[in-house]
């Protein structure tokens, strides 16, 4: 049996934004519940805007939650204080899609990976050095990198600098926001090799956040789908591959440039809704091919079937 390493519950989160007087709601994510497995890959899909960052940044706190519940190693991350959230931090670590905006381009590679460090009071000055200088090997970069400024490197070296910082704390779990998809196919490749090793080796977790569905099949061992800001269905790998069973899940796989079988490509109709005012009863009912009366008027639970969780009136 897996053991949970984190469990989120009903997490939502809405922004405010526009002028004064013309103010809105931007329900981003509307009640995402997931676990994230000890030593798993959880992939995190669906179009843009679905609501994939927000969930993998509100799951670790670094934005604040709307509401919901995060249980993380018996606490509730959604409601600690800010002294226990900054011990926690050392174990709940992120990788941006872009590293050049999230690296500080006025420090230095080792400024950059001493930094947590020092925030979290680890260590001697000689042991964060030493600290440093052994995660810049394990990412494959050179000693001599230590000296230099991000903007010294190609892209893929960048990356390499931001998984470095993600593991200078040894996290015990990483959300990983998109890490290869500003990259060039052939650079995607040594990323997401470098991602698997590191987890082999420290067995963290990841929570792997790609709207690229042949990367996410290649890493995850899990997969949650997201659509308008819910998780629609979540599955093994396999399971969901093989056999999708949302109708959205169905059309997401059938876009898979060069996938086996015969299904044809399902052409989803209309623009995604907008998350200030999502539809009523399933948000997917205004694109869904297998859409009934039912749909237009009442949200479907989430159902588990054989080990798998679907929110669709055709389980229902
Ligand atoms: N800081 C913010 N202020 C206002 N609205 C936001 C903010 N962050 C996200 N949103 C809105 O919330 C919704 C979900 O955004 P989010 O970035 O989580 O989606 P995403 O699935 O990560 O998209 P992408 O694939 O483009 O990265 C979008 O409608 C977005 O515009
Ligand atoms: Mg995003």
């Amino acid at each position: 049996m897996p053991e949970a390493l984190l469990r989120v519950n009903e997490l939502r989160k809405d922004f405010v934004v526009g002028p004064m007087f013309r103010r809105k709601t931007v329900q981003a994510i509307r009640g995402v519940s997931f676990v994230l497995n000890k030593g798993e890959t959880l992939g995190l899909v669906g179009e843009s805007g679905c609501g994939k960052s927000t969930t993998g940044r509100a799951a670790i706190r670094l934005i604040e939650p709307s509401s919901g519940s995060i249980e993380y190693d018996g606490v509730d991350l959604a409601s600690v204080g800010a002294r226990d959230m900054r011990r926690l931090r050392q174990d709940l670590q992120i990788i941006f899609q872009d590293p050049y905006a999230s690296l500080d381009p006025r420090m230095t590679v080792e400024q950059i990976l001493t930094e947590p460090l020092g925030i979290q009071k680890i260590g001697t000055s000689a042991e964060r050095r030493e600290r440093v200088m052994d995660i810049i090997a394990e990412v494959g970069l050179q000693a001599a990198h230590a000296a230099r400024y991000p903007h010294e490197f190609s892209g893929g070296q960048r990356q390499r600098i931001g998984i470095a910082r993600s593991l200078i704390l040894n996290p015990k779990m990483i959300v990983a926001d998109e890490p290869v998809s500003a990259l060039d196919v052939s650079v995607q490749a040594q990323i997401i090799n470098l991602m698997q090793d590191v987890k082999a080796k420290h067995g963290m977790s990841y929570i792997f956040i790609s709207h690229d569905l042949s990367v996410v099949k290649h890493i995850c061992d899990r997969v949650a789908v997201m659509y308008l800001g819910e998780v629609v269905e979540t599955a093994s790998r396999d399971a969901l591959y093989e056999e999708p069973l949302h109708p959205y899940t169905k059309a997401l796989m059938s876009a898979i440039p060069g996938r086996r079988g015969a299904q044809k490509r399902i052409t989803l109709k209309g623009d995604i809704p907008s998350p200030a005012s999502p539809p009523r009863g399933c948000a997917f009912h205004t694109r869904c091919p297998s859409a009934m009366a039912i749909c237009k008027t009442t949200p479907p639970q989430a159902i588990e079937t054989g080990g798998r969780k679907v929110a669709c009136h055709l389980y229902n």
